[in-house]
């Protein structure tokens, strides 16, 4: 196609999808950035964007489903002979190089208040002070030592951080994990919509995207022959875990041990809610399946809910440690996850050419979440673990889930440990 049909079908498609204003900015641009908007705007999928926009006008339906408690097994209360049969069954797995483990790397650390991936973050852990991503390395290459084997990693990122990402694993030499082992992909994104429906326009006259949430790994590791790879290696039981969390147990035998001896596809690891107003997802059943609700949709009565013992119903954190047979990731790339909707404060150029910043929230971010691929089965394994073994995230700058108190959980645990 020339350029002036390019340019013509870019035009012919925002009107027929009432984008006026993105229309008035693109007839005013100069031919070089004429162009590369038009591109951009052949490439959307405007149906898929019509239906979204269409989703931000309805109500969360988790109000509608049947939610009750699910099930755990908690790692501290089961009999030895059951601990055993976990432990063999799941070294066997690890042993066998049929394991591998995937880091989603893909967000910003917006809320910590970092510039630049948040694996690239650096703690002030005892003895020195580590990056993130250098605390999964070394958590990594601490399991290849015990069992032998060399665990292949890959690595999600978003087009807004990869080559920083590849950089920084280069300028640090991979912290010394076998550079072939590692692997890294990318994930989608989705354009940003104003309030009123209408697509954002960038600094660089480029319509604003961002990515599309933790959920989209699944298709992005199809899309990217992540999954055959880890087919081609012989994988079997694959870990997707959070680049967050610098106790985060990417290699426990319990848990894969429980998932085959449950006979169950998928399963993760949990830890009980600190408080009710605890920014985590809980596990529950929603309408008989396994399913999170997310701390940003539960509605407050319910996170105040307890049982009969006292504790929370919805109790159950989801911590980012979760656990998939190889099938039941080549069958959730299959399903398109549904996409929730956040509210965002996001700087534009308008009509006029002027840079708008922005201090209250003016659009709508879509993001699919890992966690709803868990209603595609009929059950899954939970782990409950301890939060002093297993979940001391870095989200905030300071206060609750912060450099902080992660530090502190990360010092007191590996005194004890190593
Ligand atoms: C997430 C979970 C929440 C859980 C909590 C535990 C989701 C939707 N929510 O919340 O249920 O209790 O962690 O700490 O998963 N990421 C990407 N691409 C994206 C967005 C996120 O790779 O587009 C990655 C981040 O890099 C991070 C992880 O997903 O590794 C969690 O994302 P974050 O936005 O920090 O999630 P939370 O809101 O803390």
């Amino acid at each position: 196609m020339n350029v002036e049909n390019k340019i013509l079908k870019a035009e012919k498609l925002l009107e027929e999808n009432k984008q006026d204003s993105v229309l008035r900015i693109l007839r005013k641009l100069d031919s070089e950035k004429k162009e590369k908007l038009a591109e951009q705007i052949l490439q959307l999928d405007f149906e898929q964007l019509r239906k979204l926009y269409k989703e931000t006008q309805e109500t969360p339906e988790i109000l509608e489903k049947k939610l009750e408690h699910i099930n755990y097994v908690d790692k501290y209360k089961i009999s030895d002979e059951k601990r055993n049969t976990y432990l063999n069954l799941g070294e066997e797995i690890i042993k066998n190089g049929k394991y591998a483990v995937v880091t989603m790397a893909g967000g910003q650390g917006t809320r910590l208040g970092h510039k630049g991936p948040k694996g690239t973050f650096k703690i002030d852990v005892e003895p020195e002070p580590k990056y993130l991503f250098q605390i999964l390395a070394e958590n990594l290459e601490k399991a290849n030592k015990k069992y032998g084997i060399t665990i292949p990693w890959y690595i999600m990122t978003s087009t807004e951080n990869d080559k920083e990402t590849e950089e920084f694993y280069k300028a640090h030499n991979y912290f010394g994990y076998p550079q072939e082992a590692v692997k890294f992909f990318t994930q989608g994104n989705l354009p940003l919509l104003f309030t009123n429906g209408s697509l954002v326009i960038d600094k660089d006259y480029s319509i604003k995207i961002a990515a599309d949430g933790n959920g989209c790994i699944y298709k992005s590791m199809k899309k990217a022959g992540i999954l055959d790879d880890m087919k081609q290696k012989g994988v079997q039981w694959i870990f997707i875990g959070a680049v967050d969390n610098v106790l985060l147990n990417m290699v426990d035998p319990m848990l894969i041990g429980l998932a085959i001896d449950e006979k169950h596809e998928i399963a993760a690891k949990s830890v009980p809610k600190n408080y009710p107003k605890e920014r985590v997802g809980v596990f529950c059943k929603a309408n008989g399946v396994p399913s999170v609700i997310e701390y940003s949709e539960l509605p407050e009565d319910m996170a105040e809910q307890t049982d009969e013992d006292g504790e929370l119903l919805y109790g159950e954190a989801h911590i980012m440690c979760n656990l998939y047979t190889l099938d039941a990731l080549e069958k959730i790339a299959k399903i398109d996850l549904p996409y929730h909707v956040a509210n965002k404060k996001t700087d534009y150029m308008n009509e006029d050419g002027e840079f708008i910043e922005v201090k209250e929230p003016n659009a709508y971010k879509f993001e699919a979440f890992i966690f709803d691929a868990f209603n595609y089965f009929d059950d899954m394994s939970i782990l409950r673990g301890r939060r002093e073994e297993d979940f001391a995230p870095v989200k905030n700058a300071e206060g609750n889930d912060s450099p902080e108190t992660a530090k502190k959980l990360y010092n007191d645990f590996h005194a004890k440990n190593n």
